[in-house]
């Protein structure tokens, strides 16, 4: 992030925070309840969203070098990412020719080919058919018709999406984020780890959880309250996506000219599904995908991030440390909330939920998704 939008997001921030405000939204929303519990909304979603995209699979750095792979599944399906020599990400269905199996799990390297673990089957770069065991017991077919199927994959700014409908899918629309997110250098990070979690509670909600700063000192207490301000971010839309800057106490010990960046956390949502939160030593990446057989479970997967390899043991430790504590902040906090703000949207015992002036992100987010799925808005003003 350059030195003059630091500087310009600092002096908003001062005067938000000296105003004893945040930034509003024109009016608040009124969010009907049935947005997170209804089965033909969410098959809506799973069909415009995911199964056809484009959706964040991940960072550059989840394959940072020619040969690394990944593999990326969203509410059923699954993608296997692959790093040619030329350095250009291929993306195949993660299906074998031969009996299905996924032909690859997790993440790894792989130099010539890519082997399926059922029957060990073999792919090259483009994906065609290797080799096969036992090429007798299949001397009736051309191995050319069984290739992996190809799928369309844009990496920008170390992000890489990802489409499943075979064919092209057209590039993510970063709405001007991507200018910001270069200067990150994403793709020169280190993956760390990444954890997954299964959650009872509908995939919006745990979107909406990082969106806004007004529950830090309340849901937050013991944990976050110490470190940030509450009610006091800034936000930005980019298209589809946003920028919330949520501010560290530390803040109002910046002197003038001083860089805003380690005083803040910068929290950028990527339509549809994930949030990219930039530390100042880390990141950190959330990705949550509904079940799409349930509007009420989801996964959630963390991945954190670090700008070097851990070169030994207690570097490793203290990010595993490090990821510990956020892990824990936010599933026993914030998706621990999500689960009981299901389960009484489930049981119909708010018609719906009221989103204020205060939580702009939130607002943009179910606006935006109205938008592109082509469903009905309730954002007229409520409560006035
Ligand atoms: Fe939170």
């Amino acid at each position: 992030m350059d030195l003059a939008l630091q500087e310009r997001l600092t002096a908003r921030i001062k005067a938000l925070r000296d105003a004893r405000s945040t930034d509003l939204a024109a009016a608040t929303y009124q969010l009907p309840a049935a947005d997170y519990t209804d089965a033909s909304l969410l098959a809506r979603e799973v069909e415009r969203l995911f199964a056809t995209g484009p959706v964040l699979a991940g960072l550059s750095a989840d394959a940072p070098a020619p040969g690394d792979w990944f593999s990326f599944e969203a509410c059923g399906r699954s993608a296997v990412l692959w790093r040619a020599p030329d350095g250009r990400l291929r993306a195949f269905v993660n299906a074998c020719r031969h009996r299905g199996m996924r032909v690859a799990s997790g993440h790894g390297h792989a130099d010539g080919v890519l082997v399926c673990p059922y029957h060990a089957w073999s792919y090259d770069r483009e994906g065609r058919l290797a080799s096969m065991p036992g090429r007798a017991g299949f001397s009736d077919v051309a191995t050319t018709d069984l290739g992996l199927r190809g799928l369309s994959v844009t990496e920008h700014a170390g992000l890489v999406y990802v489409g499943f409908t075979p064919g092209p899918t057209g590039a993510a629309d970063l709405g001007g984020a991507e200018a910001e997110l270069v200067g990150f250098d994403l793709a020169s990070y280190h993956r760390i780890e990444r954890r997954e979690h299964r959650f009872a509670t509908n995939w919006k909600l745990t979107i909406d959880s990082f969106m806004e700063a007004y529950h830090l000192h309340f849901l937050h207490a013991e944990t976050l309250r110490p470190i940030f301000h509450g009610n006091l971010s800034a936000f930005d839309a980019f298209g589809r996506n946003c920028r919330i800057v949520g501010v560290r106490r530390s803040f109002d010990a910046l002197e003038d000219g001083g860089g805003l960046l380690p005083h803040v956390t910068l929290l950028y949502q990527l339509f549809p599904n994930a949030v990219l939160i930039y530390q100042q030593d880390h990141v950190e990446l959330y990705q949550s995908f509904p079940d799409p057989a349930d509007p009420h479970a989801c996964e959630v997967r963390v991945t954190l991030y670090a700008p070097q390899a851990p070169t030994g043991d207690r570097e490793r430790d203290y990010w595993t440390r490090n990821l510990d504590l956020i892990d824990d902040v936010t599933t026993t906090e914030d998706f621990a909330a999500c689960e009981k703000i299901q389960a009484n949207l489930r049981a119909g015992a708010v018609p719906f939920l009221v989103l204020g002036r205060n939580e702009p992100g939130v607002a943009h987010f179910h606006r935006t998704l109205h938008e592109v799925l082509g469903t009905n808005s309730k954002g007229a003003p409520s409560c006035t």
